[in-house]
């Protein structure tokens, strides 16, 4: 879908996030034909830099993070020249009349702010005393969108002051992956699903995103932060309302987040021994979390896994799982839909227990498997195997689904479009984190230290015993 020509200032411009998504991104869509021709990137940060040193910039971000595509010079050409750079300085009045004048009437006008939160409020400020900012300006915010509640509701506060909430674009960018809007998809275009979706025919619902990276150079963002704060409050929380919600009477932004934040608001409070919290352990060959970032003495926890229940009429006596960990034996990201055993066994027991799993993999071979149970072949008379029935979207769709369009770029064509579907409101992440505030302040007061688990594994043992006191087992981490 072709997007209006627009002016998008990138605030941080040189930084990591721009250097490895933002850019990267845009010049696939670039090279996509999304790109109008009059579009162009401003990078702003404090560095003194001209537009060529920052071409050369975006050109080495590309050819390392871009892909086969930034194969392709004048490609890589065409894109450098929408390219252009403001020195700027967020909290004085360096560069600033300078960026307006690059800023030109009459175009959308998306803001990037891929910058410290502090300095949300300076940049806010001056784009509205620079008149750089009108009634249509769009501005995107990163996580982390503060660290609890009272952060979260002054950020939102900062950014009212200047900007209407139409105007916000809060990313979230597991929103942006291909399978996730594929859950809605699934569920929402099929008549097959949403009957059995509830209390009454599923047992219990999964959701894993493990990873086998560590904390890497984010030691000391990621250590005052935890897996519940870098994960579960934002990704996490997002699959679990896309899983939950009641279906929105349309595809647009207010219907879809006014369902997800009922189920946000629907938590019920964490009890402690739901919970467990694990930290990698240093290897043989490999160094621990607290080698990792520098803190010896460090309780934050690398991995985490809770059992939630929702308190509505869908759920009520359904619990959800989740867990999330680094250094763990896989990259998997998936939900898992365990329905109910079949009311009554015609076969006897001897055909054993079977069930229908529906397992929805985010990443990595994004697709779909329903188990299904059926007879087991040969003569041996009635015997019940589970097979799955397995979609794996790019044998499905073909070479296009492979060349999906990665998380950033589209959510970054979304707010050139004005399109907030895909992106959280104020009052869902508020709710977010009124319910991760408690958690954290339990283990606070608890002291509580996170169990030690070894690399490459599936986390501390003590998660395997969340499910299994329950009868229950997580499905297997499988690359
Ligand atoms: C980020 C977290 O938001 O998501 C990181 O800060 C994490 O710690 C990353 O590694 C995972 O994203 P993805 O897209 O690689 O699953």
């Amino acid at each position: 879908i072709p997007v209006d020509s627009f002016d998008l200032v990138i605030f941080g411009g040189t930084g990591d996030l721009a250097r490895r998504k933002i850019l990267p991104g845009l010049f696939r869509r670039f090279c996509a034909g999304q790109m109008p021709p009059e579009a162009q990137i401003v990078g702003a940060a404090r560095s003194e830099m001209d537009d060529s040193g920052y071409r050369e910039f975006v050109a080495e971000a590309i050819h390392e993070f871009a892909g086969p595509l930034s194969e392709d010079a004048a490609q890589v050409e065409g894109f450098l020249e929408r390219v252009c750079y403001v020195a700027i300085d967020a909290k004085g009045e360096a560069g600033w009349e300078e960026l307006k004048s690059k800023v030109r009437e009459d175009l959308v006008h998306a803001f990037y702010f891929s910058v410290a939160p502090s300095l949300f409020g300076d940049i806010a400020e001056r784009l509205h005393l620079h008149g750089l900012a009108g009634d249509e300006s769009r501005i995107v915010v990163e996580k982390p969108f503060g660290k609890d509640l009272d952060s979260a509701r002054e950020l939102n506060a900062t950014l009212a002051k200047h900007f209407d909430e139409h105007q916000i674009y809060r990313i979230d960018h597991y929103l942006g992956k291909e399978t996730v809007q594929n859950l809605m998809a699934v569920r929402f275009g099929n008549v097959l699903f949403e009957p059995l979706w509830n209390a009454q025919y599923v047992d219990h619902i999964q959701i894993t995103v493990a990873e086998t990276v560590g904390v890497g150079g984010r030691g000391s963002y990621y250590d005052a932060s935890g897996a519940m704060r870098d994960m579960v409050q934002n990704h996490l929380m997002q699959l679990l309302c896309l899983i939950a919600m009641e279906p929105p009477a349309k595809f647009e932004p207010d219907a879809v987040r006014d369902e997800k934040l009922k189920v946000i608001r629907a938590l019920e409070p964490v009890e402690p021994y739901h919970i467990v919290r694990g930290q990698y352990d240093k290897s043989k060959d490999a160094p621990g979390y607290r080698q990792d970032v520098e803190n010896p003495r460090s309780f934050t926890e690398s991995f985490l896994a809770l059992k939630l229940h929702i308190s509505n009429w869908r759920w009520a006596g359904t619990p959800f799982y989740l867990r999330t960990g680094k250094k763990l034996k896989a990259r998997t990201s998936e939900i898992v839909v365990v329905f109910k055993d079949a009311p009554h066994s015609i076969f006897g027991a001897d055909a054993g227990r079977h069930r229908n799993v529906l397992a929805i993999r985010l990443q990595p071979n994004e697709g779909m498997t329903l188990d299904v149970t059926i007879k087991e072949p040969g003569p041996g008379g009635m015997r019940l195997v589970d097979v799955p029935l397995d979609m794996t979207f790019a044998d499905a769709l073909g070479p296009e689904a492979e060349q999906a369009t990665e998380a950033y770029e589209r959510l970054i064509m979304d707010v050139i479009r004005g399109n907030q579907t895909l992106f959280m409101r104020g009052d869902e992440v508020e709710a977010a984190w009124a319910w991760t505030d408690p958690i954290i302040a339990g283990w606070t007061a608890r002291s509580d230290v996170p169990k030690p688990y070894d690399q490459g594994g599936s986390g501390p043992e003590d998660s395997l015993m969340l499910m299994h006191r329950d009868g229950r087992r997580w499905r297997e981490l499988k690359g």
